[in-house]
C-alpha cells in the first residue's frame, strides 16, 4: 500500500486541481464542457470561497508527491430541516489509486466537516451511467437515489432572459 495523505486545499493547488476536474470531466465524456481556469479556481475557492476543496497527495504532507484525489464541495441551505447542507459537487479518483478506500476516507473527512457545520444533509449528482460509482455510493455507504427529483438548470444566456421579467416600475 502506498502513502497519501488528504488535506484542505490552498491556493498552491489550482493547477492540480484543475487537472483532477478535467479528468472526471473527461471520465464523464465532456472535457469540452471544463471552462475552468486556474485564475477562476483560485479567485472562486480562495479569494472568495464560493466552494471548498479537499485534495489527495502520496507521500506525507511534509513530503508531498503526486496529486491523486480531489472532493470539492459548497454548503447549501434546506427550508424543510431549517440546517445547512454539503453539496458534494466534484469526487473524482485517480484510477491507479483507486479500490484502495481513498474514496471511503474522503468521504470520512467531508461527514467530519459536514457534522461540524451542522450540515443535515450531504448530497451530490451521479450520472445514471456511472454504474460503479452508484454502487459504491448505495452499497457501501448507504446512500439513496434521489429518482423522484429531477435537476433544473439555466445557463448564462438563461440568466440572462430572466431580465424580461423584471418589473417595469
Ligand atoms: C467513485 C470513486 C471516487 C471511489 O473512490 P475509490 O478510492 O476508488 O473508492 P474506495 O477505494 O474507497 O472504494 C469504495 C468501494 O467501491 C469499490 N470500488 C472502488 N473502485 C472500484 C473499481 N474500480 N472496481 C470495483 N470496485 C471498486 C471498493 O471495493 C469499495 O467497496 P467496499 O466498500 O465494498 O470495500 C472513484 O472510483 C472514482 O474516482 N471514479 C471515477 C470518477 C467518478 O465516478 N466520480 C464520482 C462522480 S459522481
Amino acid at each position: 500500500m502506498f502513502q497519501y495523505h488528504i488535506r484542505p486545499a490552498n491556493p498552491g493547488d489550482v493547477q492540480v486541481i484543475l487537472d483532477l476536474i478535467v479528468d472526471l470531466a473527461t471520465y464523464e465524456k465532456e472535457p469540452e464542457s471544463v471552462k475552468a481556469t486556474p485564475e477562476l479556481l483560485r479567485r472562486n475557492l480562495f479569494e472568495t470561497p464560493y466552494a471548498h476543496a479537499l485534495v489527495a497527495y502520496t507521500g506525507t504532507a511534509d513530503a508531498p508527491g503526486e496529486g491523486i484525489a480531489l472532493a470539492l464541495y459548497f454548503f447549501n441551505y434546506s427550508t424543510w430541516t431549517g440546517r445547512p447542507g454539503m453539496y458534494l459537487e466534484d469526487l473524482y479518483v485517480k484510477p491507479d489509486y483507486r479500490a484502495h478506500g481513498i474514496g471511503k476516507a474522503i468521504f470520512a473527512e467531508l461527514g467530519k466537516i459536514a457534522q461540524e457545520k451542522d450540515c443535515a444533509r450531504l448530497d451530490w449528482a451521479v450520472l445514471k451511467w456511472n454504474t460503479p460509482s452508484i454502487d459504491f455510493y448505495e452499497r457501501s455507504l448507504g446512500a439513496k437515489p434521489m429518482s423522484e427529483w429531477m435537476g433544473m438548470r439555466l445557463e448564462e444566456q438563461g440568466i440572462d432572459n430572466l431580465k424580461k421579467f423584471a418589473r417595469k416600475l
